[in-house]
């Protein structure tokens, strides 16, 4: 691995300036850099939103793409005035609201690795997503599945397996921890842990300032259910793996004492 790995890496979060429903300024952009700053995180890549079904429509993704690169330019040309500490790379986050999209376009991944961020459409879980997956790897790309513990329709928690084993990998959000979207997210993000099949952390920090990256609160619940070691691997060592374009490296499955899910309560937010 090149580079310097002290502090965290994030690799999901909205700070490119009026492109989403993420920060609407340069100002929010910059506060909700320092909140992640703040946090520890010493590399940040965004991933503003990008509909896939947009990569077949030429002149309406180059539109969208063009808009995303000049609010990239601006928010790194005053992140380096301003967070000259913080590495900050780009990404997307590529909803699959068709099966399949085009991806040939290098901006899409996540720091022009061959990772790419991805979500299923609208919060749940479409027919054929194994399918989907597997075109996905055929055509050279990594799927990163953000947030599966949020998506309406898992309650068969197997079907996140089948995705790893097309060889997606999953991310689970630091508000899932804490309980941001409420109570079942909390407890499939803590059950994916139980059975080791989470490959990351990340914020998905919306850069607003009503909003946190809850990064701390999580690091600290993680700590109190016995994850300091998942944590570290989670937040720190896969995610700079992946910003170098390394594969991420197991993660040893969450062992929760019995009665823990009573004290997990306390961290609902
Ligand atoms: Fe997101």
């Amino acid at each position: 691995m090149a580079g310097d790995s002290e502090g965290l890496t994030d690799l999901h979060s909205h700070l490119v300036p009026g492109v989403d429903d993420g920060s609407r300024t340069l100002l929010e952009a910059m506060e909700g850099m320092g909140k992640l700053e703040g946090a520890g995180v010493r590399r940040i890549v965004t991933t503003p939103h990008l509909d896939g079904s947009l990569t077949h429509d030429p002149e309406g993704f180059e539109a969208r793409l063009e808009e995303m690169d000049r609010g990239w330019s601006s928010l790194v040309q005053r992140a380096e005035k301003e967070f000259p500490e913080v590495e900050l790379r780009r990404g997307f986050e590529v909803m699959l609201d068709v099966p399949d999209p085009d991806l040939s376009d290098g901006r899409l991944y996540l720091a022009e690795t061959r990772f790419v961020l991805v979500e299923w459409p609208w919060l749940g879980v479409p027919p054929g997503t194994l399918q989907v997956l597997t075109r996905l790897k055929d055509a050279g790309a990594t799927p990163v599945l953000a947030h599966p513990e949020r998506y309406r329709g898992l309650e068969e928690l197997d079907l996140a397996n089948g995705w790893r084993k097309m060889g997606a990998l999953l991310q689970v959000n630091y508000g899932s921890l804490v309980g941001r979207y409420g109570e079942t997210p909390q407890k499939r993000a803590f059950t994916l842990l139980e059975r080791g099949w989470v490959d990351l952390f990340s914020s998905d920090f919306h850069g607003r300032p009503h909003l946190t990256p809850d990064l701390e609160e999580a690091r600290e619940v993680m700590s109190e259910m016995g994850g300091d070691e998942q944590f570290e691997i989670l937040s720190g060592v896969n995610t700079f793996r992946l910003l170098c374009g390394e594969d991420p490296v197991p993660v040893p499955a969450l062992v929760l004492e019995r009665g823990i899910r009573e004290k997990l309560r306390a961290f609902f937010r």
